[in-house]
């Protein structure tokens, strides 16, 4: 986790702004997600929903998407935050194990709430007990 402060500082202001472009008028819970790349780019993501309710895509999500979608596949860290979440927001199930794909025991997620406090937690306390962990490589 050997990010420095401006790095962090950086990543959690770009989450926030990626909140901003959030689609997300059924649940009203708006959430960006400000993925660092190896290369020091960053990708952002917001939540997209639909009127057919179970299509709603996460920010985590859009944000690994985009990045996967453009060749891009080694991350050092992400930030994730919603002005709508008094507690500190972490990935769903889903996003856990989409990013675990890419992205190593230690990876950290900075998990953001509202107030605009961060707090990390490892990728291996998200999805403890990973059995599939090796399976890729195979
Ligand atoms: N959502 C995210 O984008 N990220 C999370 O970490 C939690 C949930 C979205 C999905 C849906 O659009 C809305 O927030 C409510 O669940």
């Amino acid at each position: 986790m050997g990010l420095d402060k401006n790095a962090i500082d950086s990543l959690q202001e770009q989450a926030r702004e990626a909140a901003r472009f959030s689609y997300s008028p059924y649940s009203k819970f708006r959430v960006g997600a400000a993925l660092l790349a190896s290369d020091g780019t960053v990708y952002r993501g917001a939540n997209i929903e639909n009127r057919s309710y179970g299509l709603a895509n996460c920010a985590e999500r859009s944000a690994v998407f985009l990045a996967l979608s453009q060749g891009v596949t080694s991350f050092d860290a992400i930030a994730i935050y919603s002005p709508d979440s008094e507690e500190m927001l972490t990935p769903c199930g889903a996003c856990r194990q989409v990013l675990s794909e890419f992205v190593g025991p230690d990876f950290p997620v900075y998990c953001g709430s509202a107030d605009g406090q961060f707090q990390i937690i490892a990728m291996k306390e998200l999805l403890p007990y990973d059995a599939l962990r090796d399976f890729r490589q195979r």
